[in-house]
């Protein structure tokens, strides 16, 4: 399939698969817009495990190799295991992102559907910084709890994505850095960024990767390491000492809309070619019509990405764009 206008090839696929969460993070799903009135997607909204799986074919053939599935917290939608069971016979990678809350429960069923790799996000190790971040009451110690159950099933190495939001959790980065070495995990430092329109984000409540290394470096000599693959977004750095690695994603200080080649479909179907666009484009109407052919769909998502010219971080100054945005939690992370 061609690449986008930029020239970026069309390779990961992110998928919804619930706008809900259990947790209230403050820069995600904030209460003051995520309360007992906020309405949530109903049912039939949902794109079924068969569309899903439909999707996630012809977007193989178009060229995806790694397919991540998120939410909203996707250990909350029923079954996903079946889920992963399906795509797992496809021949690219099947990670997941959680919130970690039900994966003592969940990591054993996780990994025998064959599950490739699994990311949690934690944002602090102090029980009262987490529940100031999430918004939630539910002890940390169940989080971490679930990162070891899934070690234990062989879904390790487990990555950890910490936002690091000023004023907050910023005093974690060391306890967080030191607990998660010689772990054999991967912890990354994520640059809070202005995703959605309800986290009332400001700049000066990102704390840059540079910050976050020259605190983690000013305790344990770190060295940089080359990225994995062209285009990962992590910038990893490794301790000198043998300790492991961690990484930073820098979202906002150094953009990578360059090498993007991720797309995005929302939990009710809509394609998204990045993670801050205004519009979807609808593939769930086309999907349900009668007498739709895969290589309609096929069709429809070589249209939308050779139109694409997404690159929102690297246009980003200092202030977040006013337009109204597409919230994280309905796109997936
Ligand atoms: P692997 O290399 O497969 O482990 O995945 P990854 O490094 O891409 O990590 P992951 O998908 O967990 O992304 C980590 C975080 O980076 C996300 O939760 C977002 O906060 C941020 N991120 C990921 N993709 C994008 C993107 O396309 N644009 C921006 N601005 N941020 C992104
Ligand atoms: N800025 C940076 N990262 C965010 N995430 C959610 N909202 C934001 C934001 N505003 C991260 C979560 C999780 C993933 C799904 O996205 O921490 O790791
Ligand atoms: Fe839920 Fe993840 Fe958003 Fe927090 S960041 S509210 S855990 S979807
Ligand atoms: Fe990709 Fe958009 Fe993120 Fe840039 S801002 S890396 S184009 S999703």
């Amino acid at each position: 399939m061609h690449p986008d206008k930029l020239g970026r090839p069309l390779r990961d696929l992110r998928i919804s698969v619930t706008d809900r969460c259990n947790f209230r993070c403050t820069y995600c799903m904030p209460k003051s817009v995520f309360d007992k009135d906020y309405i949530f997607l109903p049912r039939a909204e949902l794109l079924s495990f068969e569309e899903i799986i439909r999707l996630a074919k012809i977007f193989v053939d178009c060229g995806v190799e790694k397919i991540r599935l998120t939410g909203g917290e996707p250990l909350l939608r029923k079954n996903i295991e079946k889920l992963i069971a399906e795509l797992a016979r496809l021949p690219v990678e099947i990670t997941l992102t959680t919130n970690g809350s039900l994966l003592k429960k969940k990591a054993r069923v996780l990994k025998d559907a064959g599950l490739s790799r699994l990311t949690v996000s934690l944002d602090a190790l102090d029980d009262e910084i987490f529940r100031r971040m999430t918004d939630a009451d539910f002890p940390v110690v169940d989080v971490l709890d679930g990162i070891a159950s899934a070690a234990a099933v062989g879904l390790a190495p487990i990555k950890i994505n910490c936002v690091v939001r000023r004023g907050v959790n910023e005093h974690q980065i060391l306890p967080m850095a030191r607990h998660f070495r010689h772990s054999g995990h991967i912890l990354r430092f994520i640059e809070y960024m202005d995703v959605g329109s309800s986290n009332g984000w400001r700049m000066d409540e990102v704390v840059s990767s540079s910050d976050v290394i020259a605190c983690v470096a000013a305790e344990y000599a770190l060295e940089p390491i080359d990225a994995n693959y062209h285009g990962e977004v992590a910038q990893r750095w490794r301790y000198v000492d043998g300790g492991g690695e961690i990484g930073v994603i820098s979202s906002v200080t150094r953009a990578f809309c360059s090498s993007c080649t991720r797309a995005r479909l929302s939990t009710d179907g809509k394609l998204y070619t990045c993670l801050f666009a205004q519009h979807g484009h609808d593939l769930r109407s086309l999907l349900r019509a009668p007498n739709c052919a895969d290589a309609d769909l096929a069709d429809a998502v070589s249209t939308v990405w050779r139109a694409r010219n997404d690159r929102y971080s690297e246009l980003r100054k200092n202030a977040t764009n006013a337009v109204k945005k597409i919230e994280m939690s309905y796109i997936g992370g």
